[in-house]
C-alpha cells in the first residue's frame, strides 16, 4: 500500500477500507507517513467526508494507536460524559457525585487544559488538599468503594489523535465532522467508557456555533459509539449564554455545591438532571429515563448527592468541610458589582466574550505555561430574559486586582439590554440516541 494512492482515492471521493485506514493511522503514528501526506489526506477528508463505516474504523484505529485504559475491575457499567466545551460549564462537578449517589460508577479521567477557566481538575484543586495524583490501583479501588474518583490524564492515550489534531489545527482541517467526531470518540473509548453521554453545545460560546452543525456532529458521534459497541446518546444544549451563574474555578465549586443541595441555577440543574438521567439509564440502574430522573431528584432532596461529594473529596485528600462552609474555598480580594446603566431586559450575554472576561481576571490559561487564579471569576446576577433596573447588579466580579476597567468594558460590551421583553433561550434543543 502507498499513502499517495490512498490520498488520491479519498480525493476522488471513494470510501477507504478498514485495512487502508489502519495503514494510514499506524503509519502516521510511527512516523512512516510524513506530515505533508497526512495534511493532504486531512484536506481530502475535509472536502469528501467519510461514511459512517469509515468514520468508525478511523476512530478505532486511533484508539489502538496507543494505550487503552482497562476499567474491567470496576463493577458495573462505566458511563462517561463528554461536553464539547463551553463557558462556565459546571456540569461535570455536579454530575459525578449526583450519579455516583445512585450507584453509577464514575471513573473520571480529566485534564487541566486551556480555556476561560481551568479544567475539572483545576476546579477541584480549589478544595484545600484535594489531589488527583493517585495510582491506577487506588483509582479503581476508590471507584469501587465510593462510585467516584478523578485521576489526571496519564499514559500514552490516542497518540494518533494528538498528532493529527495538532496537524489539523495548522492546516485548516479542524472543521470536519468525521474528523472531529472520531477525535472526540477515540479519546472517550480509549479511556475505558462502556457507554457515553454527549453534551454537544451550540451557540456563541460553543465549538459548533450553528444548531445544524451541532446536530450533525452529535449524530456522527452517536453513530460511531453504537457501531463499535459503546452505547452512546447525545443532548444538544444551549451555549449562547454561559451555563449557570458562576464562571471561575472556586466559584464553580461553590455553584456545584449549591446545585447538589437543590439550590443552584435552574438551567444548570435541569441540564444535570437530563444528562444524569441518560447516564443512569445507560448504566442500567433505571428502566426508563423518567425513573432515572426521579432517582436523581430524590438524591438531591435527601442529601445523598451532597454526601457523595463530601466522601469523594475526602477520599482524595480534600477538606470536605468546604461543602458546609464554602468560605474555606479560595477568596478574591476584591468583590465588585457591575451595575446596569439603564432599565430593560437582558437580551444577550455573549458566552465566549464573557469567558474571555473571566480569563482577563486570571481564571483561565491563555497558554500551557500560564498559572491560573482559582479564586477569581464572575457570577452572573441576571440571565437572558430577566428584567433589570438601572443600578442593579448584572455581574459580581471577583478579582485579585483593583483596577478592572478592561474587564468591565468587555462585560458591558457583551451584555446587551433591550427595552422590550425578551424570551429566555431554549436550554435543550434536541436528543439523539
Ligand atoms: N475537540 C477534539 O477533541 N477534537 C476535535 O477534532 C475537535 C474538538
Ligand atoms: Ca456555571
Amino acid at each position: 500500500m502507498r499513502m499517495v494512492d490512498l490520498i488520491e482515492k479519498k480525493r476522488d471521493g471513494y470510501a477507504l477500507t478498514k485495512e487502508e485506514i489502519q495503514f494510514i493511522i499506524q503509519g502516521y503514528t510511527n512516523g512512516a507517513i510524513p506530515d505533508y501526506q497526512m495534511s493532504a489526506f486531512a484536506m481530502a477528508v475535509f472536502f469528501q467526508g467519510m461514511n459512517d463505516e469509515e468514520t468508525a474504523e478511523f476512530t478505532m484505529a486511533m484508539v489502538h494507536s496507543g494505550e487503552t485504559i482497562d476499567l474491567s475491575k470496576i463493577d458495573g457499567i462505566k458511563v462517561d460524559k463528554h461536553s464539547t466545551g463551553g463557558v462556565g460549564d459546571t456540569t461535570t462537578l455536579v454530575l459525578g457525585p449526583l450519579v455516583a449517589s445512585v450507584g453509577v460508577p464514575v471513573a473520571k479521567m480529566s485534564g487541566r487544559g486551556l480555556g476561560h477557566t481551568g479544567g475539572t481538575i483545576d476546579k477541584l484543586e480549589s478544595v484545600p488538599g484535594f489531589h488527583v495524583e493517585i495510582s491506577n490501583e487506588e483509582f479503581i479501588e476508590l471507584v469501587n468503594k465510593n462510585k467516584l474518583a478523578v485521576v489526571g490524564q496519564s499514559g500514552n492515550l490516542t497518540p494518533a489523535d494528538k498528532k493529527l489534531y495538532a496537524l489539523r489545527d495548522v492546516t485548516a482541517t479542524v472543521n470536519s465532522i468525521p474528523l472531529i467526531a472520531s477525535s472526540i470518540m477515540s479519546k472517550k473509548i480509549a479511556a475505558g467508557a462502556d457507554a457515553i453521554v454527549l453534551d454537544v453545545k451550540t451557540g456563541a460560546g460553543a465549538f459548533m456555533k450553528e444548531l445544524d452543525d451541532a446536530k450533525a456532529l452529535a449524530k456522527a458521534m452517536v453513530e460511531i459509539g453504537n457501531r463499535v459497541g459503546r452505547q452512546t446518546m447525545a443532548i444538544i444544549s444551549d451555549m449562547s449564554q454561559p451555563l449557570g451563574y458562576a464562571i471561575g474555578n472556586a466559584l464553580e465549586v461553590k455553584e456545584a455545591i449549591d446545585t447538589l443541595k437543590g439550590e443552584g441555577p435552574k438551567d444548570l440543574q435541569e441540564l444535570c438532571l437530563v444528562l444524569g438521567s441518560h447516564m443512569v439509564y445507560l448504566a442500567k440502574k433505571a428502566s426508563s429515563l423518567e425513573e432515572a430522573r426521579h432517582m436523581l431528584e430524590r438524591a438531591i432532596e435527601d442529601g445523598s448527592a451532597l454526601e457523595a461529594f463530601k466522601r469523594f473529596l475526602a477520599a482524595q485528600g480534600g477538606d470536605a468541610s468546604v461543602v458546609d462552609d464554602p468560605s474555606k474555598l479560595p477568596q478574591a480580594n476584591y468583590v465588585i458589582e457591575l451595575e446596569a446603566k439603564e432599565d430593560g431586559y437582558v437580551a444577550e450575554i455573549v458566552a465566549d466574550e464573557i469567558g474571555t472576561a473571566a480569563m482577563l481576571l486570571g481564571a483561565g490559561r491563555a497558554t500551557k505555561e500560564s498559572t491560573i487564579d482559582l479564586a477569581v471569576g464572575l457570577v452572573l446576577r441576571k440571565k437572558v430574559g430577566d428584567a433589570v433596573k438601572k443600578g442593579e447588579s448584572l455581574v459580581t466580579i471577583y478579582s485579585n486586582r483593583e483596577q478592572i476597567d478592561d474587564v468591565k468594558q468587555k462585560l458591558y460590551e457583551n451584555i446587551r439590554l433591550s427595552s422590550e421583553r425578551v424570551q429566555a433561550p431554549t436550554l435543550i434543543y434536541d436528543k439523539i440516541s
